[in-house]
């Protein structure tokens, strides 16, 4: 195991998880909110869709406030892959078949402008962000995909997007055939979205970090509530990933899906290109190169953790095992994971975040394509906000009602929550509280008839927590790589001592009492 001394002042280990992008920026240390403040529109979440809102709104001369709960992109943007596509795996055959061609077009447009809209930003903000041009590729490795990649070829291009079909990429193992596009993007999106941050701050806008917001009260004017004071503002967006003010019912329009990834160095040439495979789970891949150092960024293993399935070291395992099985790894620089949340329709929720709540407005549900769909997010609510409309506003309706591309989705994702939210109980039973796991371990133990999350450190200390979720009270379960409590039900992440990682809670979990096993104290 190698150890490096990071940028940020941390210390790098192969083995614990850290984003390549958060290690190689530096923090941020933007002042909380202190008190009151009113400004013209005030955005929740400082990931790319709130923070690319808010430019855009200040570019066109309204103030606003950004209120972030922990520090700027560490969220699911400080964790992504960082591709800057149209291609989102083989979405357009799919749009083309669930919807019609003109929807796959109208989605394809949409994302190609916000390719070009990243490019604008970082010209005319004079941002480092390593945007650099390169072809996207979706790939099949056997013969039995062909027929998949024909297709989502020929719907890509009936919805005017860069397509081919080709049987040559520069991968160093055998492909039968991929669908190229071109003109696609890379970049770094710390150092693309830090620059955005800079070029929000001042002049009557501001960015805050380490201000969680606890509720929204729509009204005229609306007021965004958070632990460290109330913004006011004529509008609000909520860009939190799952929407911690929930009125459009999206607790059951959208679900979490987890993914991982590793930077690896490999003997040989990294590929240019981005890849996508056409398998289940797919792979996927992209370069990065910086400063004299050169990575192959590979990973997948996407899942939906409400449907349970192997711990995340044995995803991690699988990660690694697909790049050491089609190329030479040397080593494994960095590892992290991240997640996102889907619709029902497959179809990100855009616009006015529903009944009763006019001026509030919503950006979820990138299926795991955030950096362009976070960017059309923002330029779209930038659009309802200045201008009352947006070419883009019924595609991406919150308040649309999609029946035919919705049903599967809906009845099997809410049967999956539900099914949770009672199984879960019915196993806590199994677990008597005397089941106490090993030093390094964690299980969900029932204390005086309550489910409780019990962690053993390697030192054989209690950490104990009350393990149902507070957001609707699911039961989280225990993540061995990144020792954390996570939700299966909407993704909220909790540290083995409850305290809050990411929403849609807005709390942390409970502390709970449990004696040692020599029937000393626990752990603080
Ligand atoms: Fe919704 Fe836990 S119940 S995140």
């Amino acid at each position: 195991m190698s150890e490096d001394t990071t940028p940020t002042g941390t210390t790098q280990r192969a083995d614990d998880p850290e984003s390549l992008w958060l290690a190689t920026t530096p923090t941020t240390d933007y002042e909380p909110l202190d008190g009151g403040l009113h400004v013209d529109v005030a955005v929740v979440g400082g990931g790319i869709a709130g923070l690319t809102t808010a430019l855009e709104l200040k570019e066109r001369g309204s103030t606003v406030a950004v209120v972030e709960a922990d520090r700027v992109v560490t969220g699911a943007t400080g964790h992504t892959t960082a591709k800057v596509t149209s291609q989102h795996g083989l979405r357009y055959s799919k749009l083309t078949e669930k919807f019609d061609r003109r929807t796959a077009e109208q989605y394809g447009r949409a994302n190609e402008a916000a390719i070009d809209e990243v490019e604008r930003i970082v010209e005319k903000h004079d941002i480092d962000a390593q945007f650099r041009r390169t072809p996207s590729y979706v790939y099949a490795e056997s013969a039995e995909n062909i027929d998949k990649i024909r297709e989502e070829d020929r719907a890509a291009t009936q919805a005017g997007l860069p397509s081919a079909f080709v049987q040559e990429t520069d991968l160093p193992f055998d492909v039968e055939a991929a669908v190229k596009f071109s003109e696609q993007a890379e970049f770094h999106p710390r150092k693309y979205l830090l620059g955005v941050v800079e070029a929000i701050h001042g002049d009557g806008s501001y960015v805050f970090e380490e201000t969680r917001a606890t509720d929204v009260d729509a009204g005229a004017p609306n007021r965004v509530e958070t632990e460290r004071g109330t913004v006011v503002a004529d509008d609000v967006v909520v860009a939190t990933q799952f929407p911690i003010y929930d009125r459009g019912g999206y607790f059951a329009r959208t679900h979490p899906h987890r993914a991982y990834l590793l930077a690896v160095e490999i003997a040989g040439e990294v590929p240019e290109g981005m890849y996508y495979s056409a398998a289940s789970p797919p792979a996927t891949m992209r370069p990065y190169r910086s400063d004299g150092e050169e990575y192959l960024i590979v990973g997948g293993q996407s899942h939906e953790p409400s449907l349970g399935g192997p711990p995340t070291s044995e995803r991690y395992r699988r990660c690694e095992a697909y790049a050491r099985s089609r190329f030479d790894v040397e080593s494994v620089a960095y590892r992290w994971s991240t997640h996102d949340y889907s619709t029902v329709d497959g179809m990100p929720y855009i616009g006015e975040i529903g009944p009763g709540a006019g001026d509030v407005y919503v950006a979820t549900g990138f299926d795991g394509w955030g950096m362009t769909g976070g960017t059309a997010a923002g330029m779209l609510i930038a659009d309802l906000i200045e201008m009352g409309r947006s070419h883009y506003a019924d595609l991406f309706d919150p308040k649309r009602v999609t029946p035919k591309a919705s049903a599967k989705n809906f009845f099997s994702e809410n049967a999956v929550v539900g099914a949770r939210f009672v199984g879960d109980r019915v196993r806590t039973l199994l677990h008597d509280r005397d089941d106490l796991p090993r030093p390094g371990e964690a299980r969900v133990l029932r204390e005086q008839g309550r489910p409780t999350g019990v962690y053993r450190d390697e030192g054989g200390a209690v950490h104990a927590v009350d393990a149902t979720c507070p957001h609707m009270g699911c039961l989280v379960t225990w993540n061995d790589a990144e020792r954390s409590w996570d939700c299966p039900c909407h993704g909220s992440r909790f540290d083995y001592d409850g305290e809050i990682l990411s929403g849609p809670a807005v709390e942390g979990l409970e502390h709970r009492e449990y004696p040692t096993p020599d029937g000393g104290e626990e752990e603080d």
